[in-house]
C-alpha cells in the first residue's frame, strides 16, 4: 500500500475526479476526507471507502469554511499529508466577451481562489513533518481551446501559483504538484464545449492523439504517484494526462 498511515484532504471528491482520486488513495491505504458542496455524495462517497473516511461539506472558494475542514481533518486523523486540490467549475462555452461578470467571478473563486485558501490553511499543519498537494490543472493551461478563455486562465494560474508554492514551501519538504487532465467524457466537459452535439464531442476526441478522453482511474493513478514517497523528489512539476494533447 503506497499511502498507508497518510492522511489526505481531497476536494470536489463526490464525483469525477476527485471521487477517482479518493478510491484509489483508500485502496492504497490513505484515510481520506471527502470534500464536497454536495453533501450526500461526499458522504455515500466516504461510506464507501475504507480507514475512517469523512465527509465534509464545504465551499473551498470560503476561506472560514476551508480552515474549519483542515482543523477537523488535523483532529480527528491526527495529520495531514496530502491535500488534493481538484474541486473545479467552468463557466459556459462561448464567447469570451460574453461571459458574465458572476460566472467568471465564481470561475476564478472556485479554481483559484481555492488553492489560496488551502495554503493559508494547510501549510501550517504541513510545516513540521512536511507533506504534499497536488493541484488539478488542466491542458487547457498548455494548449487553450477557444470557448473557454476565463476558465483556461483560471488553470494557467493553477500551474504558476502551483511551481511558486512548490519552490517556496521546498525548505519545508512540502512538494506542490499539477497533474494536468485533458477532457473527460462528463458533465464538465458537457459545459464547455457550448454546444453538446456528437459531432463536437467527435472533434475533441479526434484532438487526443491517443484517441480517447481521461477518466477518473487516469487521473488517480497519476495523483497516486505524485503523493507517494515515489515521488520524494518531483515538486513543482506538471504531469499531462493527457494523450498527447499539449504536444
Ligand atoms: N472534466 C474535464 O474534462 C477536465 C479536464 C481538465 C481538468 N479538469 C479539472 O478536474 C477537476 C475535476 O473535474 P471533474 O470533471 O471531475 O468535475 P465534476 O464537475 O465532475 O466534479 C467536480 C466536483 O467538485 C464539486 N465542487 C464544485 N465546486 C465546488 C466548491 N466550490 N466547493 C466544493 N466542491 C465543489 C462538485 O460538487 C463536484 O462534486 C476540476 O478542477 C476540473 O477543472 C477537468
Amino acid at each position: 500500500m503506497r499511502l498507508k498511515g497518510k492522511a489526505a484532504i481531497i476536494t470536489g471528491a463526490a464525483q469525477g475526479f476527485g471521487a477517482g482520486i479518493a478510491q484509489v488513495f483508500a485502496r492504497e491505504g490513505a484515510r481520506v476526507m471527502v470534500v464536497d458542496l454536495n453533501e450526500e455524495g461526499a458522504v455515500k462517497m466516504a461510506e464507501s471507502l475504507p480507514h475512517q473516511a469523512l465527509a465534509h461539506k464545504a465551499n473551498v472558494a470560503k476561506l472560514a469554511e476551508v480552515k474549519a475542514l483542515v482543523k477537523r481533518a488535523n483532529e480527528e486523523f491526527g495529520r495531514v499529508d496530502i491535500i488534493v486540490n481538484n474541486a473545479g467549475t467552468s463557466h459556459p462555452g462561448g464567447a469570451l466577451h460574453r461571459v458574465k461578470e458572476a460566472d467568471f467571478d465564481r470561475v476564478f473563486a472556485v479554481n483559484v481562489k481555492s488553492l489560496y485558501n488551502f495554503a493559508v490553511a494547510g501549510v501550517p499543519v504541513m510545516e513540521e513533518r512536511g507533506g504534499c498537494f497536488i493541484n488539478i490543472g488542466s491542458s487547457a493551461a498548455i494548449r487553450p481551446r477557444p470557448g473557454i478563455a476565463w476558465y483556461n486562465g483560471t488553470k494557467g494560474a493553477v500551474h504558476i501559483i502551483s511551481k511558486s508554492m512548490a519552490v517556496e514551501l521546498a525548505p519545508y519538504k512540502i512538494r506542490v504538484n499539477v497533474v494536468a487532465p485533458v477532457a473527460g467524457d462528463n458533465p464538465l466537459l458537457t459545459s464547455v464545449m457550448g454546444q453538446d452535439s456528437p459531432e463536437n464531442r467527435e472533434q475533441y476526441r479526434a484532438s487526443i492523439p491517443l484517441g480517447r478522453f481521461s477518466t477518473p482511474r487516469d487521473i488517480a493513478n497519476a495523483a497516486l504517484f505524485l503523493a507517494s514517497d515515489e515521488a520524494s523528489l518531483i515538486t513543482g512539476a506538471v504531469l499531462e494526462v493527457d494523450g498527447g494533447r499539449c504536444i
